[in-house]
């Protein structure tokens, strides 16, 4: 009897090894690898996992090798540059009231961390300068104006930083492949995307800053595209940023026809992931990044 029993214990080691081989197998093959040059876009930064647009998230979604950062942009009272979400501080700080009814000064000094957990708790609201000053040249940025109609101007304003900062960016070391050096994998030249989903919005900064890429956000209530508006804004966009519950395979292969890239948002978990790859997608935004 007591010889047996090395044997009966072996035999279950070996029958353990091969269920976790199999398990393995089937993991991999229902995990196909992400397609080259796929893009992670870390939504208000790693916002899944701290407070979102906070140098916390920001902050993660570096550390989790997201290729951007993306956030959003409005102004204050004074008309400074801010990143924040909402058109009010409600949801995301301890004070209410529109953005637009404080100075920057006085933003800056509200926390941003209360939804979140007590190592968070001291995140503040951010200036535009905070996160390019901290960001530009290291990781890319997807900056999102947020509202144009209710900021006129808020173009010239991003444009005038952006054109600062690229002065750094064009001083930072590329290794020819997209990347900067010792940096990850950020996919175009200047690591810089603009996006809105005012289509006029978007056209302005075109023609401000011809050379960095801008992204059309599309929603449900421009969904389905005509031929039209998609030759239009494929005619200067050079992404379209598609929410992924619209997005099909004839959209995907309308905007490849037209030698753009299309960008799915928000995806939160593995399933919608798999479809989007499964799409051709070029890239997710999403706030789980790594
Ligand atoms: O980048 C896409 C996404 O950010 C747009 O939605 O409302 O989170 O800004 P929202
Ligand atoms: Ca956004």
């Amino acid at each position: 009897m007591e010889r047996r029993k090395p044997a009966y214990i072996w035999r279950r080691i070996g029958l353990l090894l091969l269920a976790l081989c199999c398990a393995t197998l089937f993991v991999s093959a229902s995990n196909p690898n992400t397609p080259e040059g796929f893009l992670i876009f870390a939504h208000r930064g790693a916002s899944g996992y701290a407070p979102e647009n906070t140098m916390a998230a920001f902050e993660e979604a570096e550390k989790l090798g997201s290729d951007f950062i993306e956030f959003d942009v409005q102004l204050s009272k004074d008309e400074e540059l801010v990143v924040i979400h909402d058109d009010t501080v409600d949801r995301t700080t301890e004070h209410s009231g529109s953005v637009d009814e404080y100075t920057l000064n006085e933003l800056e000094g509200m926390k941003a961390g209360s939804e979140a957990s007590a190592d968070d708790a001291d995140e503040k609201i951010l200036s535009f300068h905070d996160v390019m000053d901290r960001f530009a040249g290291k990781i890319g940025m997807l900056i999102e104006i947020k509202d144009s109609k209710l900021f006129p101007g808020i173009e010239e304003k991003v444009a005038d930083v952006v054109r600062r900062y690229e002065l750094r960016l064009n001083h930072t070391e590329f290794d020819g492949k997209g990347r900067i050096k010792g940096m990850g994998k950020v996919k175009n030249s200047a690591g810089i995307i603009i996006q809105s989903y005012d289509f006029d919005s978007t056209r302005r900064i075109h023609d401000l800053l011809p050379d960095i890429p801008v992204a059309a956000l599309i929603h449900e209530d421009q969904h389905p595209l005509s031929n039209e508006t998609l030759d239009e804004l494929t005619s200067y966009a050079a992404y379209i940023n598609y929410t992924h519950e619209l997005l099909d395979e004839k959209i995907v292969q309308a905007i490849h026809d037209r030698n753009r890239k299309v960008i799915a948002w928000t995806i939160q978990n593995d399933g919608d992931m798999e479809r989007m790859k499964k799409l051709g997608v070029d890239g997710v935004i999403t706030d789980y990044p790594g």
